[in-house]
């Protein structure tokens, strides 16, 4: 049928199914992928928003017949990089975008709403950019730069060039370099990619908690028109697992083996179409014996439970113990004992896990996809294929959100086998519903401590027991539990430490990384346990924690002491005031509020510290080319996905040559080009890579004005870099750095510089705990309003110090700590993933834009003793404190503690009529 309709004021004539959806026409037959898919087309994600006749739709649920005859417009119809639109401008000055998958949606329910709305209030906004869902920004960004476009398009406020935020020190932040791609929907994320005769990679998924494969018949599968092949665990020419990433873990599972969580993976469907993709899967005949299934850690450590591995259920066990315990707690005038139960949460990064495989000129296998480090899937891939890992090459594109889900190799590993075994390019993009069942999860914890203080408020003694739900597979949950321990205990100062943690097999999703990869939910217990102390003790929470605040020197809750700056006691100096003075805000609101009012207002405290850089070489490398042409072009291994990586290496180097930012090209993430920097989980590549990249970019300027010296014949040191020369400082001499870089070939010396960070002097094999002891440290204060009669929580602000050693980016630091403030709500108030139950966006509940507290941030800048220019890891950190502020909050406005993540409006009232949250 014939439909004719305007696309960003182009008539546009199409021949198509008029009930096929809007979004996979203006995708696949229009070309312009800036309009996103991350729900399964069910519309409640918002990235696939467009304006119809000026409306916002959702185009994933509106057939393409609806719009004939109607205006259209999509993001490549609001701006281009020459001409943004004024919200495309305040998008990127006010750092309202991150990974940039859901940017398109909002930008375009924005515009609609700013042609309705002349200066729209802030509640007005945030209404509006209810149904867009961001999971990187924490929304007040957005806001913000809503506002900003009202009060520019009213000719109250100049559009500005640079982004205005001061940082620390009255520092300026730098524009994202990605930033202009973003917000006109050019960035081409991995389902925008177009490979000619591109197959479609479908999976057989189990469908029981536990269940042995007992057949499986690929026969009639294969007889479907367009299906290519199915492959079986017997197709794996390697090794039939994911390595270090998960030991116990299939790629799929063989015959007579069992499948030990819903959503394991079976066989792989690879088709010319979706269709043949769909039909095939279908028409497999497969066969299980369901075998008896548990989701809790209990009841996988009762005597007669199953046991899902030959070594038992439990998986791995840490302990820590110093000090006279029983001494300890005799000392202790009030003790408290308490468990804390936390929830599988699900990132629910926007873009869903998408993967394309192809062969290149040179026949190596090609996987393109988000991820954590290259290299580590690069092994992987090569291992499961039986090749030289030179013969695998992973690309990393601008990816739509991690948060440590896309650290699972997995999907890399089954496209791999794809292509291998058709030749073809082959695309795999899980639905937002396998994302759910196959995804890693964050870890289910049940924590009880007990706490021992005097009356003076002196912490004694600590016994801690945490038990880590680590699902059917162990996805690095062998190395969970010293993570766990190390929340368990914070940056506090104790006399005597007792504490055990497990990691125990049950047959819920796997768990895995996840923002904090297994601190917050001890953290989160310990803090709750903390301010049930300090309000036995009658105390007030912050001065009861600077009280006991870790001395820079002292040995830590594990035994040995840290090994960078601590911060910590300036992080609860600096929120003091901000903490009291919410206090007494609140005191004043709930006396002003009418004697029948049922809501009361409340404010919770936590502090944390957050272990970063996690394990991996001590040594970490980056390299950086001058090339003939005079261009600097920056080597190094940050996978960046949205938080911002390239732009704070890039900083770096430019910092270091004392040029500007934008003269300097990064290749980021690519194992072809760009050296092994390590995994880059928790919070590590500022840090480390960003360390390597300070000390690549010093080699390199050593190079450029060593060699311009001998041109120019004078000392080095009278010599300066600047723009794109190298110019004496005595006189008026300059060079071009492309005379450089053509002199360094005359003379055979590389135009490619390496630097290495090398911590391995300052931790020395032998002497170090296996993970190195660095932390930074932050406190968070929430305000929170109960309605004693629902349950329902709001939380109309959150104050966040954190401790980031020195912010490389302001702007994107800030950023880091409001998408975690968000995320740290939605664990407190509402995402919880149940098993068997909750399948995507409609039964999961993330925080939306209505959700989202006023923040104020306020960094602290105590120097680290090895980072760039003194900075330490972030992103993860301010995670953590989120949540046992808002509990914190919570339990005391009610005066009944909640104990059970998340705080339901039903845990509320449970905890409110009975005393216990369970409800
Ligand atoms: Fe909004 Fe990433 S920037 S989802």
């Amino acid at each position: 049928m014939k439909i004719q309709f305007s696309l960003n004021t182009q008539p546009v004539t199409l021949d198509v199914d008029p009930t096929r959806t809007f979004l996979d026409v203006v995708r696949k037959e229009l070309g312009l992928t800036g309009t996103k898919q991350g729900c399964d087309y069910e519309g409640e994600c918002g990235a696939c928003t467009v304006l119809v006749n000026n409306q916002p739709v959702r185009s994933c649920l509106t057939p393409v017949g609806k719009v004939a005859g109607k205006q259209v417009t999509t993001i490549e119809g609001l701006g281009s990089p020459d001409n943004l639109h004024p919200l495309q401008q305040s998008f990127i000055e006010t750092g309202a975008v991150q990974c940039g998958y859901c940017t398109p949606g909002m930008l375009l329910t924005a515009k609609a709403l700013l042609d309705r709305e002349v200066l729209p209030e802030r509640e007005q906004i945030l209404s509006e950019m209810a149904g867009n869902l961001c999971r990187c920004t924490g929304y007040n960004r957005i806001v913000e730069a809503v506002e900003k476009t009202a009060q520019i398009l009213q000719g109250e406020t100049e559009q500005r060039d640079s982004p205005p935020l001061p940082g620390p020190l009255g520092r300026e932040s730098t524009r994202r370099i990605d930033a202009e791609e973003k917000v006109t929907g050019r960035t081409k994320f991995v389902e925008d990619i177009k490979h000619p005769g591109t197959l479609y990679l479908q999976v057989l998924r189990s469908p029981h908690h536990y269940a042995r494969l007992l057949e499986l018949d690929t026969g009639p599968a294969e007889k479907v028109l367009g299906v290519i092949r199915v492959l079986t665990a017997s197709d794996i020419p390697g090794e039939n697992g994911l390595g270090d990433y998960s030991s116990h873990e299939p790629v799929l599972t063989p015959v007579g083996e069992t499948c030990k969580h819903q959503g394991a993976p079976v066989a792989l469907i690879i088709a010319a179409d979706q269709k043949a993709a769909n039909q095939g899967t279908e028409a497999i005949s497969v066969h299980y014996q369901v075998l008896p299934h548990f989701f809790q850690v209990d009841e996988a450590l009762a005597e007669d439970a199953p046991q899902l591995y030959p070594n038992g259920n439990i998986l791995s066990r840490n302990t820590i113990n110093h000090g006279d315990l029983d001494l300890a707690f005799d000392r202790s005038d009030v003790i408290v004992n308490c468990t804390y139960q936390t929830a599988w949460q699900e990132h629910s990064a926007l873009e869903r896990e998408t993967v394309l495989g192809y062969y290149d000129n040179h026949t190596r296998l090609c996987l393109v996809g988000g991820n954590h480090e290259p290299h580590w899937h690069q092994g992987y891939i090569a291992a499961s294929l039986d090749l030289d890992p030179a013969e695998v090459r992973v690309i990393t594109p601008p990816t739509g959100g991690s948060f440590g889900g896309k650290q699972d190799p997995w999907p890399f590993i089954a496209t791999a086998l794809a292509v291998y075994h058709t030749g073809q390019p082959v695309l795999l993009a899980y639905s937002r519903k396998e994302s759910f069942d196959a995804s890693p999860k964050r870890h289910p914890y049940q924590v009880t401590h007990k706490l021992g203080a005097t009356r003076e408020g002196k912490l004694t003694g600590i016994q801690v027991r945490i038990d880590a739900n680590t699902g059917g597979y162990d996805a690095h949950g062998q190395y969970l539990t010293d993570f766990a321990l190390s929340g368990a205990g914070g940056p506090y100062e104790y006399q005597a430490v007792d504490a055990v943690a497990r990691s125990i097999f049950t047959n819920g999703p796997k768990a895995g990384q996840y923002r904090g990869f297994g601190s917050p939910q001890s953290s989160f217990a310990l803090e709750c346990a903390l301010d049930e102390l300090a309000q036995a003790l009658d105390q007030d929470p912050v001065k009861f924690r600077l009280a006991n605040q870790l001395p820079q020197e002292a040995n830590s809750f594990l035994g040995y002491p840290v090994g960078e700056s601590l911060g910590y006691r300036e992080v609860l100096e600096e929120i003091q005031p901000h903490y009291q003075s919410l206090v007494n805000q609140a005191a004043e609101f709930n006396r002003s509020q009418p004697a029948d009012s049922q809501l009361r207002k409340g404010v919770g405290f936590s502090g944390m510290w957050y272990r970063f850089g996690k394990s991996g070489s001590l040594q970490v490398k980056a390299e950086m080319e001058i090339q003939s042409d005079g261009k600097l072009i920056l080597y190094c291994s940050g996978p960046d996905y949205g938080q911002g990586t390239s732009t704070a290496m890039t900083r770096i180097a430019a910092q270091e040559l004392g040029i500007p930012p934008g003269q300097i090209q990064i290749i980021n993430a690519d194992t072809a080009y760009t050296p092994d920097s390590g995994i880059q989980g928790a919070s590590r590549t500022t840090y480390f890579v960003g360390g390597a990249v300070q000390k690549t970019a010093r080699i390199m300027k050593h190079t450029l004005l060593t060699t311009a010296a001998e041109l120019l014949d004078c000392p080095p040191e009278e010599l300066n870099l600047s723009e794109n020369r190298v110019a004496s400082c005595r006189n008026d001499q300059s060079l071009p750095l492309e005379e450089i870089g053509r002199e360094l070939d005359r003379l055979n010396i590389s135009r490619r510089v390496s630097g290495e960070l090398d911590l391995s002097p300052y931790f020395p094999a032998g002497q170090r705990p296996q993970y190195l002891p660095l932390y930074v440290t932050g406190a968070q204060t929430a305000e929170v309003l109960v309605d004693l009669k629902t349950g329902t929580v709001r939380v109309p602000k959150i104050t966040a110090v954190h401790d980031v050693g020195h912010a490389i980016n302001p702007i994107d630091a800030r950023g880091q700590v409001e998408g975690a403030i968000l995320m740290g709500l939605g664990t407190a108030l509402m995402e919880e993933y149940l098993p068997g139950h909750t399948a995507g966006f409609g039964d999961y509940y993330l925080p939306t834009s209505m959700s989202a507290p006023v923040i104020e941030t306020i960094l602290i800048e105590v120097p680290s003793f090895h980072g760039p220019f003194g900075a330490k890891g972030l992103g993860e950190a301010a995670i953590v404190p989120t949540a046992p502020a808002i509990i914190n909050g919570i339990s005391r406005t009610i005066g009944r503690r909640i104990r059970t993540l998340p705080a339901t409006p039903e845990r509320v009232l449970s905890a409110l009529k009975t005393g216990q949250d369970r409800g």
